[in-house]
């Protein structure tokens, strides 16, 4: 029988160049320059699901991005897996940060991926991981190894917040009805500690601006006698956290799902070396909300940072200026229970309540998703487990992840199933950040392991 490690190996520097070939193409969903080459991405996806196997491929048409959906349907009394990915890229900026052009793939060795990683924006988050699905699923079909029908949604949106996919998953149902899905967009420890992603965090996005005086001022002719945005900002979100680091909004925390001493210490197993994680990221020290640890604070706590901040005279040189307003883009990620609309209004009365006169307020939400947990009793999670047990010979730690993947919440909610999070990219591997990469072992082992999960999850199904 022809195993997919076998079928890989045949088929490696395909595999390796049809991902390259995708990564060329810049589909930077933020950025409307780039409109074009979003729906040239979906295209290529379209042909490549259908290279793959797929009976049936469209690119259905949204009020923003298309989403492609493909299926394969060998028998409608199997069960059905849902695979979800996006086809979009984060912006790839600052631009000069980068050692090879983000739109430039290349191969190059690295101290965590001694067998090479592709550096390329998007090369983990999304299009390597979902690309990892379609190679799955070739192998399967041309080896006749396909247990069960398989659809795939492949969204362009989900980097600015997916934002019409609520209503595509709310009008076709039927068509996306399934038994579980399985997304690759989440990460994994380390390449010999396996994990399995059992949480996303919720996440409210809001833009605020204070206005001062009408126009810009001469900083000496009026310094002194009128607030000056910049400073009020500062202050606003200086005072949004107290000396523990905790959130000062008033109710922020009340539906906080708190976890028991039991489960923190099921959580503590996981391998964690606080000095390698200093040590990567260059900091002499780590730095949060006071009675949790590194690894609760960034996955089951809530969080507010802000993201970007801007304002006033930024040029070269000195300007002497109070300018008229001030901006902050400001993220919250949240855990369990929290409502992302009502943490966005509790935000919203907050923060204009604790503006000084002399300062108008106006806030902007942006986009926004509720929190996520994987149980990890059902039958998805143990088939994933089984799979990694399979490819890697060691069973997966689950682990609550700390980004966010706020469609996730809504599948439950409309398909009423449940998502497995097979992530196969590691922390360090930059996504978001300049020179984004993911590693060709890593690669390769999600396209060896997807086919498993398949196998496991058809056989416990029936
Ligand atoms: N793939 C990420 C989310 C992610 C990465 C979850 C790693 C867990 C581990 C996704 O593409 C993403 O970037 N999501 C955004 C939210 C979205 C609404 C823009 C995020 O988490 O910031
Ligand atoms: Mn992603
Ligand atoms: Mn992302």
């Amino acid at each position: 029988m022809q195993t997919p490690n076998n079928y890989i190996k045949e088929h490696k520097e395909r595999f390796l160049n049809e991902l390259v070939e995708l990564l060329k193409i810049p589909s930077i969903s933020a950025d409307t320059a780039y409109s074009q080459d979003v729906l040239n991405t979906a295209t290529a996806v379209e042909k490549a699901l259908s290279n793959a196997g797929c009976d049936i491929v469209e690119v259905i048409d949204t009020e923003g991005y298309p989403i492609v959906y493909g299926e394969k349907i060998i028998d409608p009394n199997l069960p059905t897996v849902l695979v979800y990915g996006h086809y979009d890229v984060q912006p790839p900026d600052p631009l000069d940060l980068w050692d090879s052009p983000p739109f430039e793939p290349v191969i190059k060795k690295t101290k965590l991926h001694p067998e090479g990683a592709i550096f390329a924006r998007g090369a983990c988050d999304d299009k390597g991981q979902m690309y990892m699905h379609v190679k799955a699923l070739e192998y399967m079909v041309k080896n006749d190894q396909l247990p069960c029908n398989v659809k795939f949604m492949i969204e362009g949106e989900e980097e600015v917040g997916s934002k019409n996919l609520a209503q595509f998953v709310a009008e076709h149902k039927d068509r996306l009805a399934n038994d579980i899905i399985l997304i690759s967009d989440t990460g994994m420890i380390a390449n010999d500690i396996p994990s399995i992603t059992t949480g996303l965090r919720g996440l409210s996005y809001v833009e605020v601006e204070v206005t001062g005086p009408n126009r810009d001022l001469h900083s000496g002719l009026y310094g002194g006698a009128v607030a000056n945005p910049i400073n009020v900002l500062t202050k606003m979100i200086a005072a949004l956290h107290d000396e523990n680091n905790h959130i000062t909004i008033p109710g922020f925390y009340d539906k906080v799902e708190e976890l028991s001493q039991e489960e923190r210490q099921e959580m503590a197993k996981a391998p964690f070396n606080l000095e390698a994680y200093k040590e990567t990221l260059n900091i002499s020290a780590v730095y949060g909300e006071t009675g949790y640890t590194t690894n609760e604070r960034n996955s089951i706590r809530p969080t507010l940072d802000v993201n970007g901040i801007w304002g006033g005279y930024i040029g070269e040189g000195a300007k002497t200026v109070i300018a008229s307003k001030a901006y902050a883009k400001i993220s919250m990620r949240l855990v369990p229970n929290q409502d992302w609309e009502e943490i966005t209004q509790l935000f919203s009365s907050h923060f204009k309540s604790i503006a000084p006169e002399g300062v108008t307020v106006k806030i902007t939400p942006h986009h926004g998703g509720q929190g996520y947990v994987t149980p990890i009793d059902n039958i998805g999670y143990r088939a994933a487990a089984k799979a990694y047990e399979t490819t890697f010979g060691k069973t997966p730690v689950p682990q609550r992840g700390g980004g966010s993947i706020p469609i996730v919440s809504l599948f439950e909610k409309e398909l009423k199933s449940k998502t497995i999070l097979m992530g196969f990219g590691l922390d360090s591997d930059a996504i978001h950040s300049p020179n984004e990469h993911f590693g060709v072992w890593n690669y390769l082992k999600g396209i060896e392991t997807i086919p498993y999960f398949y196998k496991y999850f058809s056989e416990l199904k029936s």
